[in-house]
């Protein structure tokens, strides 16, 4: 099937001086929890990365709160048995599924992957001569851009294409466009408190960025250290400069 390319987003970390919407990563996250949670788990997020300096910026005793509302394993215990118990800040987010082969079971035979690396995973390669502007620019946002794309790229086939059976009709998934996943959002699914437009393609661009920011926990930082690092690289190279003419400043 023809795959389509996704259509560029405007986000708020995009660019040198870009930071996460706290706002919109809060949204993020009620959407993933509400929605994605139900078949794909966060395997490298723990509870307590939703406080961090950069983040959601939720609060200690939030996460606490919302961490308990998940379930997860422990165990064995002083009998050798595992069991359930909620949530501690210090887990990860769960799969809602016991094993691969019960998420594969469910699912058409296709297991829902992992979610935390995702936006870096289906980050594109730009290629020659696009990626040396790329760094400077400090593109990465090919990765949110296509989860957007995918979430609210569905549609019919067109005439004469049909689709496997348990497959949905999505030009923009890279491996064929035919997707196992069915459609997860619609029109007023989750209900925002800040005033939000409740639409398909608003969940899609704030899980998006939600999933960004997991897969890239500290861009804020990574891109002020990086500007900080060019300013004293422009300062030393002028020094150095300076320098190298006294030294040499008697030699006729
Ligand atoms: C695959 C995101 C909800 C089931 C994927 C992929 C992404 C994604 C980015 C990978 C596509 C690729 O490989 O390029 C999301 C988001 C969701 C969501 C952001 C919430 C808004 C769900 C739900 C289900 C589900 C609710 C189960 C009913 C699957 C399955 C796959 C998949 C089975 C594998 C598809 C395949 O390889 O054909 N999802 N998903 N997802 N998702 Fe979801």
């Amino acid at each position: 099937y023809p795959i389509r390319k996704p259509e560029p987003q405007d986000w708020s970390f995009a660019g040198i001086f870009g930071k996460y919407d706290i706002g919109q990563l809060q949204r993020g996250y009620q959407v993933y929890k509400e929605v994605c949670a139900n078949c794909h788990s966060m395997h490298l997020v723990a509870f307590r990365n939703l406080a961090e300096e950069g983040g959601p910026g939720f609060t200690a005793a939030q996460v606490k709160a919302l961490a308990a509302t998940y379930t997860v394993q422990d165990g064995p215990d002083d009998n050798g048995d595992m069991f359930e118990r909620p949530a501690l800040p210090s887990d990860r987010f769960p799969s809602p599924y016991p094993n691969a082969q019960a998420a594969a079971a469910s699912n058409n035979g296709k297991a829902p992957p992992d979610l935390s690396l995702m936006a870096k995973g289906r980050a594109v390669e730009r290629g020659f001569p696009w990626f040396l502007i790329d760094i400077v620019t400090q593109y990465q946002e090919g990765g949110p851009d296509y989860i957007h794309a995918l979430l609210t790229g569905y549609q019919d086939p067109p005439e004469g294409v049909t689709v496997p059976p348990g497959t949905h009709y999505n030009p923009y998934f890279l491996a064929g466009a035919a997707l196992a996943m069915p459609p997860p959002l619609a029109d007023g699914q989750v209900t925002y408190s800040d005033g939000s437009p409740e639409t398909v393609d608003q969940y899609a661009r704030d899980v998006s960025a939600f999933l960004m920011w997991t897969a890239e926990p500290h861009l804020e930082a990574r891109k002020r250290i990086g500007f900080q690092v060019l300013i004293f690289l422009g300062v030393f190279a002028a020094l150095l400069y300076l320098t190298k003419r006294k030294i040499w400043s008697n030699i006729a």
